[in-house]
């Protein structure tokens, strides 16, 4: 099978690649992405020489590239990571995530539509759970909850989801879709909540918590994630959606405090100086009190569900980012956006 994954240079897309390229040796992988700051050749360095996998430096918005690309890779499978993916970004900027996730997904799309003259493709789209809105205190995201997203970021994510249900319907597109809740672990870019404070943490800096630290988030590891997504491409019906949650509910300030602890254990810091680090700002505008799904359609489905606590992924966390400082050194300095440039400038293939 030819698999093409969009933003497999990014923290979920190259955790799928990490795990999917060696595991699964007569497929082929060809690995589409932009590199913009949020990508790091380094997350899939350990699988660059695979004989299955290749790299094409492509953004998805280049309607006339993305046609070009996907027709000449004629892929069975498309899994379609590429994304802006930072509220707080979408809020300052939000044109770049109408350009990326609503335009992109469109020339993705259109692209796939015109290989489906020629051949069977299947599109499978990655989305989020924050396309629902915000929950109150209690209650679970189920896949019929109507849309009712707060961010630019979530609205965006919501006009992809709605693009792709409509080529399903009116083209015959084959489709499927999961809308998953928080991820975390190995290779997340250190603007979300917990690479952010781990980094933060470390350099004995103040810990930034939005509001009150009461909004409530479901984590899930992203290993788990993945194993989602194979189990929803072998097993889910086309054209449905599919939530994917960690059954790990947890309010921001608890889980900030659990990283101070953990680091406290594995490192020579004292959990008390980094509890003295958190400190309460000001609040995200329109932000969502409460995520949490209900997974049980996938599980009766397609046989997944996460192997992860909270507890053990958290710990396998925070030891990875303490085990990878140069990961992340090469993604939050100008040193890194310069290799990029030296290594990566005329060299798609
Ligand atoms: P990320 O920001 O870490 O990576 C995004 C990747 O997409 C990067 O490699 C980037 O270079 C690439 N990209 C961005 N714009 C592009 C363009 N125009 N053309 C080609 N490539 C482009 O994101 P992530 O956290 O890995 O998220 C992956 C997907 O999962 C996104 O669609 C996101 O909406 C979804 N998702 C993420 C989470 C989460 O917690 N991270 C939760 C639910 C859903
Ligand atoms: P984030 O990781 O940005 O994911 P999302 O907004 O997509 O859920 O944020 C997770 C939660 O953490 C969210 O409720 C906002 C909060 N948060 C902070 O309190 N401080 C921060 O510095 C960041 C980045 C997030």
């Amino acid at each position: 099978m030819r698999v093409l994954v969009t933003g497999g240079s990014g923290f979920i897309g190259a955790n799928f690649l990490n795990s999917s390229v060696p595991s699964r040796p007569t497929d082929h992988f060809i690995n589409v992405d932009a590199l913009t700051y949020a990508a790091n050749p380094m997350s899939v360095a350990a699988i660059a020489e695979r004989s299955n996998y290749s790299f094409r430096k492509i953004d998805i918005a280049d309607g006339p590239a993305i046609l070009e690309t996907v027709l000449d890779a004629a892929p069975d499978l498309v899994v379609h990571f590429a994304a802006e993916s930072h509220v707080d970004r979408s809020i300052l900027g939000p044109e770049a995530f109408v350009r990326t996730n609503v335009m992109g997904t469109f020339q993705l799309l259109e692209a796939c539509r015109a290989l489906a003259k020629k051949k069977e493709v299947l599109f499978h789209h990655v989305s989020t759970d924050e396309v629902y809105g915000s929950l109150g205190e209690t209650g679970l995201f189920t896949e019929t909850t109507p849309y009712d997203p707060s961010s630019p970021y979530s609205a965006s994510k919501a006009s992809s989801d709605h693009l792709v249900r409509a080529y399903h319907r009116t083209y015959g597109l084959a489709v499927k879709l999961t809308n998953c809740s928080n991820n975390y672990g190995p290779l997340q870019f250190p603007e979300k909540l917990l690479p952010l404070m781990i980094q933060k943490a470390l350099a004995r800096q103040p810990l930034p918590v939005y509001g009150a630290g009461l909004n409530v988030r479901d984590w899930l590891y992203v290993t788990d994630h993945v194993s989602a997504i194979w189990a929803v491409i072998e097993k889910g019906k086309p054209g449905e959606t599919y939530n994917v949650g960690g059954n790990s509910e947890a309010r921001n300030i608890d889980l900030v405090h659990s990283v101070c602890r953990i680091l406290a254990e594995e490192t020579a810091a004292t959990e008390k100086e980094l509890l003295d680090l958190i400190t309460f700002v000001k609040d995200r505008p329109g932000h969502d009190l409460r995520y949490a799904i209900d997974a049980s359609k996938i599980r009766r489905e397609c046989g997944w569900q996460p192997t992860e606590t909270l507890a053990s992924g958290l710990r396998k966390t925070v030891r990875w980012y303490l085990d990878n400082e140069s990961w992340v050194a090469a993604v939050t300095s100008g040193a890194y956006r310069n290799w990029l440039e030296q290594n990566y400038e005329g060299r798609s293939s």
